[in-house]
């Protein structure tokens, strides 16, 4: 198994637009001073939570739970502004994506162009339910995650660059928190755990825009590389790019919870970034179809930002909940590490005493990057 570095990653938008019309450049750099201005507030607020507990520690002798000190945070006006600081610019980074998406087009009809190449491996289908709870919640405020509307083309691409500006300056950085920088950490970390295993056929679930597809196959160039999103223009998208960079990674459009595939089909199944944006229910018959879909001794390994799934201070919680309405993160706050290894348990896969951890280090403010995982017996 090849070790790659994280940074040699680029995003789909990276590897294929360096070229932003002016308008997409003013829209861009504005953008990027919501996000600072918003970050600012980020470092207020953090402030502000140790200053609360320590006075409330102060006064009772004892550290305040989450729950005792709640109302409490939320009330405050610094609060307020950074929950809503959640809302503006990403909503404002989608709309910019969208319009210089619109005035370049010649950037549209080279997507189109790579689009119509090698058709033979974007199955899409039309009649694909898209469920109530992908379609309502407006994550993050980009209302084009699942859309399916074929006019619509360039949504994806709208996603794509939108997330690329939301990520510029937030506190998270992308280039670690979305496609191949996180996968590739959790590459290296399987290949230390197993390094006599060599997936031949691989699946990424909730594939996007193909940022965590590309990035698995630029690492495992021998296997055979699918990736499935209920999106359309997602997939669109990321078979474009794809095929603009040579890759063969077929694409499909399909349900992670319940796929057409074949019992046994895949060696390895991957995810990024997909698991908090499912509600719990879901999350279970994921792990379920995981476990039908590999092969013995196949490894499922779906990658997620740990202050979501299993915040462990009061900051955190305190910002999982901001996400929850501020940035439309409806499912973040059911999730737990105890309920997804009961999950990876109902589906009889052993996760060798160490494939349902967080795998890379927290730092000040946010828990490091959560591997849930399991191998196939
Ligand atoms: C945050 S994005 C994933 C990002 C991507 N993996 C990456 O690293 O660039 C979540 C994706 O999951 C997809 N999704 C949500 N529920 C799904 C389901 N049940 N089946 C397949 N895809 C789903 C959404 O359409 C969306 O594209």
């Amino acid at each position: 198994m090849k070790v790659v570095e994280a940074t040699n990653f680029k995003t789909p938008i990276e590897h294929l637009y360096p070229k932003i019309s002016d308008e997409g450049k003013e829209l861009f750099q504005q953008g990027i001073e919501k996000y600072s201005a918003a970050k600012s507030v980020f470092y207020q607020v953090a402030e502000l939570v140790k200053t609360e507990v320590e006075k409330w520690t102060t006064t009772t002798g004892k550290n305040p739970t989450y729950g005792q000190i709640r109302r409490h945070l939320l009330a405050n006006d610094l609060v307020k502004e950074l929950g809503k600081m959640r809302t503006d610019p990403a909503g404002f980074a989608f709309n910019a994506a969208r319009a210089d998406i619109q005035g370049d087009l010649e950037y549209q009809q080279r997507m189109k162009n790579w689009e119509n190449t090698a058709k033979e491996r974007l199955n899409l289908n039309p009649e694909l339910e898209i469920p109530t709870y992908v379609s309502r919640p407006n994550f993050h405020w980009s209302p084009y995650i699942a859309t399916n509307d074929w006019e619509e083309q360039f949504l994806g691409c709208v996603w794509d660059i939108g997330t690329s500006i939301m990520g510029q300056s937030s506190p998270t950085v992308r280039s670690y928190s979305l496609g191949g920088g996180r996968l590739s950490r959790m590459v290296n970390y399987l290949s230390e755990r197993f390094p006599n295993f060599k997936p031949r056929r691989i699946l990424d679930m909730g594939c996007s825009a193909g940022g965590s597809t590309i990035a698995m196959a630029i690492e495992f160039p021998d296997a055979e590389v699918h990736g499935i999103d209920i999106s359309s223009s997602m997939l669109r998208c990321g078979h474009a790019v794809s095929v603009a960079l040579d890759l063969p990674i077929y694409y499909h459009q399909m349900d992670a919870s319940h796929t057409t595939f074949g019992d046994g089909s895949f060696d390895l199944i991957v995810s990024n970034i997909v698991f908090h944006e499912l509600p719990n229910g879901i999350r279970r018959k994921v792990i379920l179809e995981c476990s039908r879909l590999l092969s013995p001794g196949g490894i499922m390994a779906h990658m997620e930002g740990g202050t979501y799934m299993s915040p462990t201070n009061i900051f955190q919680k305190l910002w999982r909940e901001l996400d929850i309405h501020g940035n439309n993160e409806w499912y973040v706050g059911n999730a737990s590490m105890e309920k997804l290894a009961t999950y990876v348990e109902e589906a009889g896969l052993s996760t060798q005493g160490s494939l349902l951890q967080k795998i890379t280090p927290s730092s000040e403010f946010f828990e490091g990057a959560l591997l849930i995982g399991g191998q196939k017996i």
